[in-house]
């Protein structure tokens, strides 16, 4: 079967090649792979001397969705439509950018009725992570207001701006790329700010409240700023690093804004939130077209190119692979 091969044993290749197809070994499933997703951390991986990689040599891939082929689980017969992320897939272990792949039980969920193979991968782990990041502020309380979205552009913020507007909220996008605004606003933002309008009055202890809730997949200084300027009780969803994984904060914003830093994990998301995150992921898309929340689908050989162009912070929303293309 044709893969796409991260090696590092000597100097770093990443290329396209005919590997045989995986054997599946106990309590695992082997999936057709019809759908991978482009995520931030495939980058990484795929990076020379990748803190995230933990093999020298893997097939990349931290997600994929597909129909099951083979398992020992009555509960999942061959034909079911499933999804695969999370644990080390594409980290450590053989990932979905091939046309195959074998992986524990534990990282398969199965699709909830409606939610295709193309559909999960549309959202995949970016699209988890921004499910999750919306339902733990929905959980903390009423969204009464606006609710900020960073690096809105990006995956998990493109998908974020999606979901909370199809849930009748108000997201506010912020966005390093200008040229970006009437994109956000097609995706369902009321309004678009740039990065920088994130930071308010720096020279002070605390920042004018304005968010009802905030999604953050940035972290660093905007994740501080952010919980300068949480309304009275909101939480922040935090989920990500691309500006850097250090905060300088105050207590203030804590112990007298009552505001809350929300931690955002999916990959090692137990069965019952998959199962949950898929189901809110199904009930929200169907009032959403998931085709325009697709930028671009391409072929393994493309692979290499979009992870440079997502590592330069050129790509917008989400990139799906097709494994079969040629
Ligand atoms: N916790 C979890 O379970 C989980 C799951 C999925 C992803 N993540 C993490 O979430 C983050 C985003 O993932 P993704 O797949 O959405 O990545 P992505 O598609 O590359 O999007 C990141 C976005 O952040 C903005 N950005 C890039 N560099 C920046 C910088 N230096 N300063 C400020 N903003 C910057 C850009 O948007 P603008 O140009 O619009 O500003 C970019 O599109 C990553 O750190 C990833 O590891 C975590």
């Amino acid at each position: 079967m044709r893969a796409f091969q991260i090696d590092e044993s000597d100097g770093l290749h990443c290329d396209v090649v005919d590997v045989p197809t995986p054997a599946r070994g106990d309590d695992e499933v082997l999936v057709d792979v019809q759908w991978s997703g482009v995520n931030y951390k495939d980058a990484m991986v795929a990076e020379a001397h990748s803190r995230v990689r933990r093999t020298p040599r893997l097939i990349g891939g931290v997600d994929a969705a597909g129909v099951v082929v083979d398992s020992d689980d009555p509960d999942l017969p061959a034909g079911t439509p499933v999804a695969v992320h999370g644990g080390v897939l594409g980290v450590a272990r053989d990932g979905g950018f091939a046309e195959r792949l074998t992986a524990p039980r534990a990282w398969i969920s199965p699709l909830p009725a409606g939610l295709s193979p193309h559909d999960a991968m549309a959202m995949g782990t970016a699209g988890l992570a921004a499910m999750a990041s919306v339902l733990a502020l929905e959980d903390r309380g009423p969204l009464d207001g606006e609710v900020l979205v960073t690096g809105a552009t990006g995956g998990v913020g493109s998908i974020a701006v999606s979901l909370l507007a199809a849930r009748g909220h108000r997201p506010v996008a912020s966005t390093g790329s200008p040229a970006a605004g009437e994109w956000l606003l097609a995706r369902g933002a009321t309004r678009v700010i740039g990065r920088d309008e994130v930071a308010d009055r720096p020279d002070r202890v605390l920042g004018t409240p304005q968010w009802a809730g905030a999604v953050d997949c940035v972290g660093g200084a905007t994740l501080a700023s952010i919980l300068r300027s949480l309304n009275y009780g909101a939480g922040v969803a935090a989920s990500g690093l691309v500006a850097g994984p250090e905060i300088a904060t105050t207590v203030y914003p804590f112990i007298t804004r009552n505001v809350a830093l929300l931690g955002i994990d999916v990959v090692e998301a137990p069965a019952g939130m998959r199962k949950r995150l898929w189901h809110e992921l199904a009930r929200t898309l169907a009032t959403v077209d998931v085709t325009a929340l697709v930028e671009r689908t391409i072929g393994l050989g493309e692979l290499s190119a979009t992870l440079d162009d997502l590592r330069a912070g050129t790509v917008r929303g989400r990139v799906l692979v097709d494994p079969a293309a040629h």
